[in-house]
Protein backbone atom coordinates (compact mmCIF):
# COMPACT_ATOMS: atom_id res chain seq x y z
CA UNK A 1 0.00 0.00 0.00
CA UNK A 2 1.25 3.25 -0.27
CA UNK A 3 2.84 5.57 2.11
CA UNK A 4 1.21 8.11 4.37
CA UNK A 5 3.27 10.54 3.73
CA UNK A 6 3.56 9.84 -0.38
CA UNK A 7 -0.57 10.62 -0.15
CA UNK A 8 -0.39 13.94 1.92
CA UNK A 9 2.33 14.98 -0.38
CA UNK A 10 -0.52 14.26 -3.15
CA UNK A 11 -3.05 15.98 -1.03
CA UNK A 12 -1.43 19.14 -1.46
CA UNK A 13 -0.67 18.68 -5.03
CA UNK A 14 -3.95 18.26 -5.61
CA UNK A 15 -5.36 20.83 -4.03
CA UNK A 16 -2.88 23.67 -6.23
CA UNK A 17 -3.68 21.76 -9.16
CA UNK A 18 -7.53 22.57 -8.47
CA UNK A 19 -6.80 25.82 -7.91
CA UNK A 20 -5.00 26.22 -11.49
CA UNK A 21 -7.26 23.73 -13.05
CA UNK A 22 -10.00 26.17 -11.62
CA UNK A 23 -8.81 29.23 -12.86
CA UNK A 24 -7.61 27.95 -16.22
CA UNK A 25 -11.72 27.32 -16.79
CA UNK A 26 -13.60 29.37 -18.53
CA UNK A 27 -16.64 30.78 -16.29
CA UNK A 28 -18.93 30.67 -19.05
CA UNK A 29 -18.38 26.69 -19.76
CA UNK A 30 -18.66 24.74 -16.55
CA UNK A 31 -19.06 25.43 -13.07
CA UNK A 32 -16.05 25.88 -10.66
CA UNK A 33 -14.78 22.81 -8.56
CA UNK A 34 -15.58 24.77 -5.83
CA UNK A 35 -19.58 25.48 -6.96
CA UNK A 36 -20.08 22.12 -7.68
CA UNK A 37 -18.72 20.80 -4.02
CA UNK A 38 -20.48 24.16 -2.40
CA UNK A 39 -23.78 22.45 -4.74
CA UNK A 40 -23.67 18.97 -2.71
CA UNK A 41 -22.93 21.02 0.35
CA UNK A 42 -26.25 22.69 0.11
CA UNK A 43 -28.13 20.03 0.05
CA UNK A 44 -26.33 17.87 2.61
CA UNK A 45 -24.70 20.64 4.76
CA UNK A 46 -20.98 21.19 5.43
CA UNK A 47 -19.52 18.18 4.64
CA UNK A 48 -16.21 17.31 6.18
CA UNK A 49 -16.26 14.00 8.00
CA UNK A 50 -16.89 11.98 5.01
CA UNK A 51 -17.17 11.80 1.29
CA UNK A 52 -19.98 13.58 -0.43
CA UNK A 53 -21.18 11.10 -2.65
CA UNK A 54 -20.79 7.50 -1.58
CA UNK A 55 -19.41 8.27 2.08
CA UNK A 56 -20.35 4.61 2.88
CA UNK A 57 -17.43 2.31 1.74
CA UNK A 58 -15.04 -0.85 2.20
CA UNK A 59 -11.54 -0.51 1.92
CA UNK A 60 -9.70 -2.95 0.27
CA UNK A 61 -6.37 -3.86 -1.53
CA UNK A 62 -5.12 -6.52 -4.21
CA UNK A 63 -3.69 -6.17 -7.68
CA UNK A 64 -4.21 -5.52 -11.33
CA UNK A 65 -2.35 -6.92 -14.58
CA UNK A 66 -2.94 -6.04 -18.26
CA UNK A 67 -3.36 -8.41 -20.95
CA UNK A 68 -1.51 -8.52 -24.02
CA UNK A 69 -4.09 -6.44 -25.27
CA UNK A 70 -4.35 -3.94 -22.99
CA UNK A 71 -0.60 -3.11 -23.17
CA UNK A 72 -0.96 -3.01 -27.47
CA UNK A 73 -3.57 -0.59 -26.56
CA UNK A 74 -2.08 1.80 -24.26
CA UNK A 75 1.19 3.12 -23.36
CA UNK A 76 0.39 3.86 -19.58
CA UNK A 77 2.77 2.42 -16.94
CA UNK A 78 -0.47 0.77 -15.82
CA UNK A 79 -0.87 -1.23 -18.75
CA UNK A 80 2.82 -1.96 -19.15
CA UNK A 81 1.92 -5.92 -18.13
CA UNK A 82 3.64 -5.90 -15.27
CA UNK A 83 1.78 -5.90 -12.16
CA UNK A 84 -0.06 -2.74 -10.52
CA UNK A 85 -0.75 -3.08 -6.53
CA UNK A 86 -4.29 -1.35 -5.84
CA UNK A 87 -5.54 0.27 -3.48
CA UNK A 88 -9.58 -0.46 -3.77
CA UNK A 89 -12.31 1.14 -2.74
CA UNK A 90 -16.14 -0.54 -2.47
CA UNK A 91 -18.97 2.06 -2.11
CA UNK A 92 -22.53 2.24 -1.42
CA UNK A 93 -24.00 5.82 -3.54
CA UNK A 94 -26.03 8.58 -1.74
CA UNK A 95 -25.00 10.96 0.69
CA UNK A 96 -25.72 9.00 3.49
CA UNK A 97 -22.57 6.98 5.64
CA UNK A 98 -25.37 4.75 6.89
CA UNK A 99 -27.32 4.44 3.91
CA UNK A 100 -28.80 0.97 3.59
CA UNK A 101 -26.86 -2.07 1.58
CA UNK A 102 -30.76 -3.20 0.20
CA UNK A 103 -31.25 0.64 -1.11
CA UNK A 104 -31.70 0.94 -5.12
CA UNK A 105 -28.93 3.05 -5.95
CA UNK A 106 -25.35 2.63 -6.95
CA UNK A 107 -22.85 0.59 -5.70
CA UNK A 108 -18.89 2.26 -6.46
CA UNK A 109 -15.81 0.87 -7.10
CA UNK A 110 -12.76 2.58 -6.89
CA UNK A 111 -9.07 2.16 -7.75
CA UNK A 112 -5.75 3.38 -7.30
CA UNK A 113 -3.36 1.70 -9.05
CA UNK A 114 0.57 1.88 -8.09
CA UNK A 115 2.96 0.76 -11.02
CA UNK A 116 6.07 -1.04 -9.99
CA UNK A 117 7.96 2.21 -10.73
CA UNK A 118 5.49 4.12 -8.50
CA UNK A 119 2.93 5.97 -10.98
CA UNK A 120 -0.37 6.44 -9.92
CA UNK A 121 -3.23 6.26 -11.49
CA UNK A 122 -6.98 6.31 -10.47
CA UNK A 123 -10.65 5.71 -11.43
CA UNK A 124 -13.75 5.43 -9.77
CA UNK A 125 -16.51 3.40 -11.19
CA UNK A 126 -19.98 2.94 -10.77
CA UNK A 127 -22.73 0.13 -11.26
CA UNK A 128 -24.81 1.53 -13.89
CA UNK A 129 -23.76 1.86 -17.43
CA UNK A 130 -24.56 5.92 -17.08
CA UNK A 131 -24.51 8.67 -15.14
CA UNK A 132 -27.39 10.75 -13.84
CA UNK A 133 -26.29 14.37 -15.73
CA UNK A 134 -25.01 15.31 -18.94
CA UNK A 135 -22.70 18.18 -17.96
CA UNK A 136 -21.53 19.40 -14.83
CA UNK A 137 -23.94 22.84 -15.02
CA UNK A 138 -26.88 20.02 -14.97
CA UNK A 139 -25.48 17.98 -11.81
CA UNK A 140 -25.31 21.25 -10.44
CA UNK A 141 -28.80 22.14 -11.03
CA UNK A 142 -30.24 19.11 -10.06
CA UNK A 143 -28.77 19.33 -6.93
CA UNK A 144 -29.86 22.95 -6.31
CA UNK A 145 -33.05 22.47 -7.36
CA UNK A 146 -33.42 20.11 -3.90
CA UNK A 147 -31.73 22.33 -1.86
CA UNK A 148 -33.60 24.71 0.97
CA UNK A 149 -33.48 28.54 0.07
CA UNK A 150 -31.88 29.58 3.64
CA UNK A 151 -34.71 32.15 3.24
CA UNK A 152 -37.49 30.25 3.61
CA UNK A 153 -36.01 26.77 4.53
CA UNK A 154 -37.45 24.65 1.88
CA UNK A 155 -36.73 24.38 -1.64
CA UNK A 156 -37.04 26.86 -4.09
CA UNK A 157 -39.86 25.95 -6.43
CA UNK A 158 -38.64 28.26 -9.43
CA UNK A 159 -35.56 26.82 -9.14
CA UNK A 160 -37.30 22.75 -8.82
CA UNK A 161 -39.70 23.95 -11.77
CA UNK A 162 -36.57 24.97 -13.83
CA UNK A 163 -34.77 21.62 -13.57
CA UNK A 164 -37.97 19.56 -14.24
CA UNK A 165 -38.37 21.41 -17.25
CA UNK A 166 -34.72 20.68 -18.38
CA UNK A 167 -35.53 16.81 -17.43
CA UNK A 168 -38.61 16.71 -19.37
CA UNK A 169 -36.21 18.39 -22.42
CA UNK A 170 -33.51 15.51 -21.73
CA UNK A 171 -34.98 12.20 -21.11
CA UNK A 172 -31.45 10.76 -20.90
CA UNK A 173 -31.35 12.60 -17.33
CA UNK A 174 -33.47 10.08 -16.15
CA UNK A 175 -31.96 6.18 -18.33
CA UNK A 176 -29.96 5.90 -14.45
CA UNK A 177 -33.23 5.96 -12.69
CA UNK A 178 -34.47 3.45 -15.15
CA UNK A 179 -31.35 1.28 -15.36
CA UNK A 180 -31.54 0.45 -11.41
CA UNK A 181 -35.63 0.04 -10.94
CA UNK A 182 -34.55 -2.53 -13.81
CA UNK A 183 -32.04 -4.30 -11.84
CA UNK A 184 -32.10 -4.75 -7.91
CA UNK A 185 -29.18 -3.92 -6.21
CA UNK A 186 -26.11 -6.74 -5.88
CA UNK A 187 -26.09 -9.18 -3.98
CA UNK A 188 -22.41 -8.89 -3.36
CA UNK A 189 -19.99 -5.93 -4.34
CA UNK A 190 -18.31 -9.03 -6.11
CA UNK A 191 -21.75 -9.79 -8.25
CA UNK A 192 -21.60 -6.45 -10.06
CA UNK A 193 -20.44 -4.92 -13.10
CA UNK A 194 -19.29 -1.08 -12.62
CA UNK A 195 -19.29 0.62 -15.52
CA UNK A 196 -16.24 3.89 -15.86
CA UNK A 197 -18.91 5.96 -17.71
CA UNK A 198 -17.25 8.88 -19.74
CA UNK A 199 -15.29 8.48 -22.65
CA UNK A 200 -11.23 7.89 -22.27
CA UNK A 201 -9.14 7.94 -24.98
CA UNK A 202 -6.60 5.14 -25.31
CA UNK A 203 -3.00 5.85 -27.28
CA UNK A 204 -1.78 2.86 -28.43
CA UNK A 205 1.83 1.77 -28.85
CA UNK A 206 1.10 1.92 -32.86
CA UNK A 207 0.17 5.59 -32.02
CA UNK A 208 -3.33 5.77 -32.98
CA UNK A 209 -5.59 7.13 -30.03
CA UNK A 210 -8.89 5.51 -29.67
CA UNK A 211 -12.16 6.58 -27.41
CA UNK A 212 -13.11 4.13 -25.62
CA UNK A 213 -15.37 3.23 -22.16
CA UNK A 214 -14.78 0.61 -20.11
CA UNK A 215 -16.45 -1.61 -17.49
CA UNK A 216 -15.24 -3.93 -14.63
CA UNK A 217 -17.11 -7.24 -15.55
CA UNK A 218 -17.13 -9.72 -12.21
CA UNK A 219 -16.00 -13.28 -13.02
CA UNK A 220 -17.72 -14.37 -10.29
CA UNK A 221 -20.78 -13.34 -12.63
CA UNK A 222 -23.85 -10.95 -12.33
CA UNK A 223 -25.65 -12.09 -8.53
CA UNK A 224 -28.74 -9.65 -7.52
CA UNK A 225 -30.92 -9.56 -4.69
CA UNK A 226 -33.88 -10.74 -4.95
CA UNK A 227 -37.32 -8.41 -3.27
CA UNK A 228 -37.48 -10.75 -0.66
CA UNK A 229 -34.07 -10.79 0.32
CA UNK A 230 -33.75 -6.57 -0.45
CA UNK A 231 -36.30 -6.97 2.44
CA UNK A 232 -34.92 -9.54 4.90
CA UNK A 233 -30.94 -8.73 3.92
CA UNK A 234 -29.37 -6.38 7.05
CA UNK A 235 -28.15 -3.07 5.57
CA UNK A 236 -24.81 -3.56 6.38
CA UNK A 237 -23.78 -6.83 4.70
CA UNK A 238 -22.38 -6.00 2.16
CA UNK A 239 -18.88 -5.45 3.74
CA UNK A 240 -19.18 -9.05 5.65
CA UNK A 241 -20.17 -10.70 2.55
CA UNK A 242 -16.90 -9.67 0.45
CA UNK A 243 -15.06 -10.69 3.86
CA UNK A 244 -16.22 -14.08 3.96
CA UNK A 245 -15.75 -14.46 -0.42
CA UNK A 246 -11.87 -13.31 -0.09
CA UNK A 247 -11.60 -15.20 3.29
CA UNK A 248 -12.13 -18.57 0.61
CA UNK A 249 -10.49 -17.07 -2.36
CA UNK A 250 -9.65 -13.59 -4.72
CA UNK A 251 -12.36 -11.64 -6.25
CA UNK A 252 -11.40 -10.98 -9.58
CA UNK A 253 -12.84 -8.37 -12.39
CA UNK A 254 -11.61 -8.38 -16.16
CA UNK A 255 -11.81 -4.66 -17.41
CA UNK A 256 -13.40 -4.64 -20.38
CA UNK A 257 -12.88 -1.67 -23.08
CA UNK A 258 -16.02 -0.58 -25.26
CA UNK A 259 -15.65 1.11 -28.41
CA UNK A 260 -17.63 3.21 -30.31
CA UNK A 261 -19.66 2.94 -33.58
CA UNK A 262 -20.77 5.66 -36.17
CA UNK A 263 -23.20 8.69 -34.78
CA UNK A 264 -22.43 7.37 -31.11
CA UNK A 265 -22.10 9.64 -27.79
CA UNK A 266 -18.81 10.27 -26.70
CA UNK A 267 -19.38 13.38 -24.50
CA UNK A 268 -22.41 12.30 -22.94
CA UNK A 269 -22.57 10.10 -20.01
CA UNK A 270 -26.10 10.14 -19.65
CA UNK A 271 -26.33 7.61 -22.95
CA UNK A 272 -25.33 4.24 -23.16
CA UNK A 273 -23.62 2.81 -25.99
CA UNK A 274 -24.98 0.14 -27.71
CA UNK A 275 -24.82 -4.10 -26.08
CA UNK A 276 -23.19 -4.70 -29.97
CA UNK A 277 -20.09 -2.79 -29.74
CA UNK A 278 -16.41 -4.15 -30.15
CA UNK A 279 -15.51 -4.97 -26.65
CA UNK A 280 -11.83 -6.28 -25.63
CA UNK A 281 -10.50 -7.30 -21.99
CA UNK A 282 -7.30 -5.09 -21.02
CA UNK A 283 -6.69 -5.97 -17.92
CA UNK A 284 -7.39 -8.33 -14.77
CA UNK A 285 -8.21 -6.94 -10.96
CA UNK A 286 -7.35 -9.78 -8.33
CA UNK A 287 -8.67 -8.08 -4.65
CA UNK A 288 -6.95 -10.03 -2.23
CA UNK A 289 -8.00 -8.47 1.38
CA UNK A 290 -10.20 -6.49 2.75
CA UNK A 291 -10.15 -3.96 5.67
CA UNK A 292 -11.74 -5.41 9.04
CA UNK A 293 -13.70 -1.92 9.78
CA UNK A 294 -14.72 1.21 8.01
CA UNK A 295 -12.24 3.90 6.53
CA UNK A 296 -8.36 2.82 6.67
CA UNK A 297 -6.38 3.65 3.84
CA UNK A 298 -8.96 4.81 0.89
CA UNK A 299 -9.90 7.79 3.48
CA UNK A 300 -7.25 10.24 2.06
CA UNK A 301 -7.49 9.20 -1.41
CA UNK A 302 -10.16 10.71 -3.96
CA UNK A 303 -10.20 8.36 -6.49
CA UNK A 304 -9.84 10.62 -9.68
CA UNK A 305 -5.96 12.05 -10.11
CA UNK A 306 -5.37 15.16 -11.59
CA UNK A 307 -2.86 14.60 -13.53
CA UNK A 308 -4.06 11.36 -15.89
CA UNK A 309 -1.57 9.68 -16.84
CA UNK A 310 -0.19 9.42 -20.66
CA UNK A 311 -2.17 6.23 -22.68
CA UNK A 312 -5.10 7.02 -20.69
CA UNK A 313 -6.16 10.74 -21.49
CA UNK A 314 -9.21 12.74 -21.03
CA UNK A 315 -12.12 12.87 -23.67
CA UNK A 316 -13.87 16.41 -23.89
CA UNK A 317 -16.61 14.56 -22.18
CA UNK A 318 -17.73 17.93 -19.63
CA UNK A 319 -18.51 15.88 -16.68
CA UNK A 320 -15.00 13.68 -17.06
CA UNK A 321 -13.59 17.47 -17.37
CA UNK A 322 -15.11 18.73 -14.36
CA UNK A 323 -14.43 15.38 -12.12
CA UNK A 324 -10.75 15.92 -11.17
CA UNK A 325 -10.95 19.35 -10.03
CA UNK A 326 -14.32 18.62 -7.70
CA UNK A 327 -12.68 16.05 -6.25
CA UNK A 328 -9.81 17.65 -5.08
CA UNK A 329 -11.45 20.22 -3.34
CA UNK A 330 -14.17 17.64 -2.16
CA UNK A 331 -10.92 15.67 -0.65
CA UNK A 332 -8.93 19.44 0.42
CA UNK A 333 -12.14 20.31 2.41
CA UNK A 334 -12.70 16.49 4.42
CA UNK A 335 -9.35 15.94 5.11
CA UNK A 336 -8.38 19.62 6.54
C1 LIG B 1 -19.53 16.38 -12.85
C2 LIG B 1 -19.58 15.11 -12.47
C3 LIG B 1 -19.20 14.62 -11.11
C4 LIG B 1 -18.91 15.30 -9.97
C5 LIG B 1 -18.88 16.80 -9.75
C6 LIG B 1 -18.60 14.32 -8.94
C7 LIG B 1 -18.24 14.64 -7.66
C8 LIG B 1 -17.78 13.74 -6.72
C9 LIG B 1 -17.20 14.09 -5.44
C10 LIG B 1 -17.01 15.52 -4.93
C11 LIG B 1 -16.86 12.95 -4.82
C12 LIG B 1 -16.19 12.81 -3.44
C13 LIG B 1 -14.67 12.88 -3.61
C14 LIG B 1 -13.93 12.79 -2.28
O1 LIG B 1 -14.28 13.53 -1.35
O2 LIG B 1 -12.98 11.99 -2.20
C15 LIG B 1 -17.24 11.86 -5.69
C16 LIG B 1 -17.07 10.53 -5.42
C17 LIG B 1 -17.41 9.51 -6.27
N1 LIG B 1 -17.91 9.62 -7.55
FE1 LIG B 1 -18.29 11.33 -8.51
N2 LIG B 1 -18.72 13.07 -9.48
C18 LIG B 1 -19.07 13.20 -10.79
C19 LIG B 1 -19.28 12.20 -11.70
C20 LIG B 1 -19.15 10.86 -11.42
C21 LIG B 1 -19.31 9.82 -12.39
C22 LIG B 1 -19.61 10.01 -13.89
C23 LIG B 1 -19.12 8.64 -11.72
C24 LIG B 1 -19.19 7.26 -12.28
C25 LIG B 1 -18.30 6.74 -13.06
C26 LIG B 1 -18.82 8.96 -10.34
C27 LIG B 1 -18.54 8.05 -9.34
C28 LIG B 1 -18.08 8.37 -8.07
C29 LIG B 1 -17.68 7.39 -7.09
C30 LIG B 1 -17.72 5.87 -7.24
C31 LIG B 1 -17.26 8.11 -5.96
C32 LIG B 1 -16.71 7.55 -4.65
C33 LIG B 1 -15.21 7.44 -4.77
C34 LIG B 1 -14.61 6.74 -3.57
O3 LIG B 1 -14.83 5.53 -3.44
O4 LIG B 1 -13.97 7.41 -2.78
N3 LIG B 1 -18.84 10.31 -10.20
N4 LIG B 1 -17.80 12.36 -6.83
Amino acid sequence: MTSPIRLSRLHVAAAVLAGALAAATPASAQPDPETIVNAFEAVLGPVRTHRPSHPKGTCAAGHFTATPEGTRLSVAPVFSGQRNSAVIRFGVAGANPNASDTARGTRGLSIRFESPAGELFEMANISAPVFGAPTPQALVDGLLSRANDPATGRPNPERAAAYAAFVAANPSVANQGRFLAANNPPASFATTPYWGVNTFLFRGQDGQVRPARWVFEPRAGVARLTAEQMQSMGPNFLADELRGRIAAGPVEFDMVLQFPGQGDDLLNPTVAWPEDRPRTVVGRLVVTSVEAGPGGPCDPISFMILDQAPGIEMSDDPVLQARAAAYAVSLSRRTP
